[in-house]
């Protein structure tokens, strides 16, 4: 569709564009630029400008449509009604319209719009702004009817949506049954967005990187995207949450509009949590004049990382109803509401080489070497490539210019190359067929297991995979060997001294006392954590032990069923798989681990040296008898608990039946506040359902202190 002259030109006029605005005589050109930059980003799925450099272009095309409406060309992209509507879904109307909102990206930008509802209110007054996240997922529409969840739908084309209501009903943060009726309302429509947890979205990519399947790219598409699964179990799968953050609309059995009755926006929204919703609670705020919008921005945007989930700027809403009707709306966007863009977490850099890296289990990670660059408060040089077919799609070449991306605590990406800025002598990346890490001269060649990405390494000849293997070993989620880190593991590996992870529990400590940097003090840490591990519940020795796929949940299973680790010897198939939750890629991987002789001689060496191996009381499956005080009740614990450790809690109350959960919502039945409990103590309050006790209370109700 463009020839390579024609990009480039497209491209330079862009980026003069973004230096000196464009006026009304470049409009055409605009329009050009704009409907290239469209094309490589939904044609070409390559985009070469960020997102936030696409939007400071479209503002300047609505600036200069909005001096002169003459000038509009019905091509223009502001007249594109976005869709994003799936023939799979059936579709549905909203009961109002889902727009969008206008952007602004600095303190004058929220000025002029505090002065533009000014005029539109005729007044002089300040007006009361209420602020929360712009939470960065899928967009979602709730209706409920009678108190009941009666249908959810996507934004669509945001007159309609695609209905969604089995997933949405999967979902645990949307009550099904809520009770509006309390407040006079038989029809409501509520608008919210569904979000993945950064920590959950960091293990969702973990656990399929080692399944070898595709990584998901970032929470944001991985959330909208999980809206419209097939089927509702992989929905709730995702670990999807929803903020509701608008009623958009309310009326009574005869079908009068009542939202204006609420008075505030920030009411309705309270109203909202009272009854069960999940909604903004950090980062919202009512202020009462535009300049401490701004300033409670500049003390938001530091926080963004620090919260569990993306968000990607604030919005500013008129809080008084009355004065929103007032204002109204623009076809894209309401006028009293406007969303401040934090800065874009994007840089651009030069790939300057791909190093490898093996796994435990012998996957091959291809790392790429950049010139560092200085992105959301860390210098980034090294950037995972993820697996072969991760470079091949991106036609990533050594010398490219690449546009990275880091998006809160997830680990930072390389969004694609910048063909555009090639000079022809980049160097295509070849995978290696041998073995890259291989310290021996004995090439081994690389195998990749059907349905997987990653390149394995079938048999290690150099020690490496077992070098990863005794990191795993001794790490927090597996042994837990407090004190003994990988630094320690990778110098003594150095020297010989560990070369599986028997040797972990056969150290010469006289001879580590003697080491620079030791003492007999620092040595005897070392063997008091070691001897400590050696009593482990036998599912940490399981997961511990690196076997492809089993993961911390399933060791756990796996431990309730035996007596003592060897008896998987024995196991067959199906003795696996009668196991609910127990799948056959598991019990292939566990067979054959099993059935390899070197590494049931190496259980019995663990053994010889004092390891556990047989079943504790620890992995025994709780018992919990139908008269336990907390029967069917579910429990939080929040804040700092002062004589119970958080995890012994946790097992106390299932031992005592309940079900610990880990988030304040319609569902919670107790909330246990230890010191310095913070929003989810404010939450539980706001719901008025949760029953809440001090940590004392929790041990005085089952009798712990007798
Ligand atoms: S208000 C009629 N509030 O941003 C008011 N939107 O760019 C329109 N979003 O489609 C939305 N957090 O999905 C509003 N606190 C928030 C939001 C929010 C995220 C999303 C929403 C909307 C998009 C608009």
């Amino acid at each position: 569709m463009y020839s390579s002259s024609q990009e480039k030109e497209l491209f330079e006029q862009s980026k003069h564009f973004l230096k000196f605005p464009a006026e009304q005589k470049s409009y055409d050109l605009l329009i050009d630029v704009l409907v290239y930059h469209e094309w490589r980003y939904a044609i070409q799925n390559d985009p070469v400008i960020s997102d936030f450099e696409y939007d400071q272009l479209f503002d300047q095309l609505k600036k200069l449509e909005s001096q002169d409406s003459k000038i509009i060309r019905p091509d223009s992209p502001t007249q594109r009604v976005t869709t994003d509507l799936n023939p799979e879904f059936p579709s549905v109307d909203h009961l109002t319209p889902m727009l969008s909102l206008g952007n602004s990206y600095n303190a004058e930008d929220l000025k002029d719009f505090d002065r533009q509802i000014k005029k539109l209110l005729g007044t002089e007054e300040d007006i009361s702004y209420n602020i929360e996240p712009k939470y960065d997922g899928g967009s979602i529409a709730l209706v409920y009817e009678n108190d009941m969840l009666l249908r959810a739908a996507t934004r669509g084309n945001g007159v309609q949506g695609e209905e969604m209501t089995p997933n949405a009903r999967a979902l645990p943060s949307i009550p099904l049954k809520a009770a509006f009726s309390k407040f006079g309302i038989h029809t409501a429509e509520l608008r919210g967005e569904a979000i993945i947890p950064k920590d959950l979205f960091k293990k969702i990519n973990e656990e399929r990187e080692t399944k070898g399947l595709k990584l998901f790219a970032n929470p944001r598409n991985s959330a909208a995207g999980g809206l419209r699964m097939k089927r509702p179990s992989e929905t709730r799968d995702r670990g999807i949450e929803v903020f509701i953050f608008q009623m958009s609309y309310a009326a009574d059995k005869d079908g009068n509009d009542i939202l204006a009755s609420f008075g505030k926006h920030s009411e309705h929204v309270h109203m909202l949590g009272e009854i069960g919703f999940k909604i903004p609670i950090d980062g919202s705020k009512v202020v009462n004049k535009i300049d401490d919008v701004s300033k409670f921005i500049s003390t938001w945007e530091p926080k963004r990382d620090s919260l569990n989930y993306e968000i990607d700027g604030m919005v500013i809403k008129v809080d008084d109803l009355a004065s929103q009707a007032k204002i109204g709306y623009t076809q894209h966007h309401p006028k009293w509401a406007i969303a401040y863009k934090f800065k874009a977490k994007q840089a651009t850099t030069t790939l300057l080489d791909v190093e490898y890296q093996v796994g435990k289990v012998g996957s091959i990670t291809p790392v790429a070497k950049v010139e560092p660059v200085f992105l959301a408060g860390v210098t980034i040089s090294s950037i995972s490539l993820h697996n072969e077919d991760f470079i091949t799609q991106k036609d990533l070449r050594i010398g490219d210019k690449v546009l990275i991306e880091r998006a809160g605590d997830v680990i930072p990406y390389i969004v694609k190359s910048m063909e555009d800025l090639r000079t022809g002598d980049e160097k295509p990346i070849e995978f290696p067929k041998h073995c890259p890490v291989n310290g021996t001269d004995a090439p081994v060649e690389l195998v990749k297991v059907e349905g997987e990405a990653a390149w394995r390494c079938p048999d290690c000849q150099c020690g490496k995979q077992n070098l990863q293997k005794i990191i795993f070993h001794i790490s927090k989620d597996a042994m837990d060997i407090d004190g003994f880190g990988k630094s320690y593991v990778e110098r003594f590996h150095e020297m010989g001294w560990v070369k599986d992870i028997t040797d972990v529990y056969n150290l010469d400590y006289e001879a580590i006392s003697q080491l620079e940097g030791f003492g007999t003090r620092s040595a005897q840490k070392i063997e008091k954590a070691i001897d400590k591990a050696k009593q482990n519940p036998i599912q940490r020795l399981l997961h511990s032990l690196s076997v492809h796929h089993l993961g911390k949940k399933a060791s756990k299973i796996i431990a309730q069923k035996i007596n003592h680790v060897l008896d998987l010897k024995d196991w067959t198939l199906e003795d696996f798989t009668s196991i609910k939750d127990i799948g056959p890629v598991v019990a292939e991987n566990v067979i054959e681990f099993f059935q390899d002789e070197k590494n049931v001689e190496m259980l019995k060496t663990l053994e010889s040296y004092g390891v556990n191996l047989t079943q504790t009381e620890a992995d025994k499956p709780i018992e919990v008898s139908d008269d336990a005080p907390l029967v069917g009740k579910t429990i939080l614990f929040t804040g700092t608990l002062q004589t119970l450790k958080r995890n012994e809690a946790k097992k106390i109350a299932e031992e005592n039946g309940a079900k610990a959960i880990s988030a304040v919502s319609s569902n919670l039945n107790i909330l246990v506040v230890g010191e310095k409990a913070g929003s989810k103590l404010t939450k539980a309050q706001a719901l008025g359902t949760v029953q809440i006790m001090t940590e004392q209370e929790f041990i005085e109700l089952l009798n712990l202190d007798k």
